[in-house]
């Protein structure tokens, strides 16, 4: 039996929608995803920066901000129709990052950081679930700061938001399973990335980010994109619920 046909899907194209492709580890997935035959739509806040990866790659390219409850519903059903057949796949990799020690930390910036990265995510896979069949298949995109609580690059309001996104990743995996659909999600570890950008500027921050991983270095965002095109493919038919870290092994202990 072929992997698609494990997956229930049989027609030759894929189709994927992907937010945060504009930039960093979004921008890299369109490029895997479309080099691996997907039609893809890119969904992200950043016109300008969507349409020239669309260009690209062959695709499409939607302005919308995740947390627009509203706009994401519509969004999602025009990109839906430009890709022409149900959607195979969701990756969420939209989001932003804060530095703001602790005791300096307000409501309205902790609550800015959760509504893009958690609401966001959550808006985007409840509307992505629509328009799948049996066998569609989601990734969102963790972070470190989630399981260890931060304390490399982002702070409280970051690593909480993105320990909400395991907790979120692990429900829908429960509520979706019965439409067939699987949800995982990755959980990556320092990604030169426009986002980290600040922090890799200071040789010692740099230092002590890089040194955390058993491989010394930061990822290119293509060793996070192949990740993530592996786990909304049907080669990974049997993993669901799954956060699997892309980290250099900055979680080994
Ligand atoms: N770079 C890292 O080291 C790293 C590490 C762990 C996790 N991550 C996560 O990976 C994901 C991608 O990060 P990146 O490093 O590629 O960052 P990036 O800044 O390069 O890209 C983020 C993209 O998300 C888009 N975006 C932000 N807010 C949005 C909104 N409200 N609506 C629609 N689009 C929005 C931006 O326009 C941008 O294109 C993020 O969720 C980030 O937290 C990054």
């Amino acid at each position: 039996m072929l992997a698609d046909e494990r997956v229930g899907i049989r027609r030759n194209v894929r189709t994927a929608i992907v937010t945060g492709g504009a930039s960093g580890i979004g921008k890299a997935t369109c490029e895997v995803l479309a080099r691996d035959g997907y039609r893809v739509a890119i969904v992200d806040r950043d016109e300008l920066g969507a349409h020239a990866v669309a260009d690209a790659i062959g695709g499409s390219a939607f302005s919308c901000d995740v947390t627009d409850e509203r706009a994401v519903a519509s969004t999602f059903e025009r990109a839906v129709e430009a890709l022409g057949a149900p959607l195979d796949a969701l990756a969420t990799p939209a989001g932003v990052v804060d530095a703001t020690p602790f005791a300096e930390l307000d409501a309205a910036t902790f609550l800015r950081v959760y509504q893009v990265n958690v609401i966001g995510t959550f808006l985007c896979m409840r509307e992505a679930a629509k328009h799948m069949q049996s066998g569609g298949r989601i990734c969102t995109v963790a972070s470190v700061a989630g399981k260890r609580g931060g304390g490399l690059h982002g702070t409280a309001a970051y690593a909480a938001s993105k320990g909400a996104v395991l907790a979120l990743t692990r429900n829908a995996a429960r509520a979706l399973a019965e439409r067939g659909i699987a949800v995982n999600g990755i959980v990556p570890g320092p990604v030169l990335t426009p986002m980290l950008q600040t922090s890799l500027a200071d040789e010692s921050k740099r230092a002590l980010i890089e040194s955390s991983t058993l491989l010394g270095r930061s990822a290119e965002p293509l060793e996070i994109a192949e990740a993530i095109a592996w786990l909304l493919s049907p080669a990974a038919s049997y993993v669901n619920g799954e956060m699997l870290a892309v980290d250099g092994g900055l979680l080994f202990d």
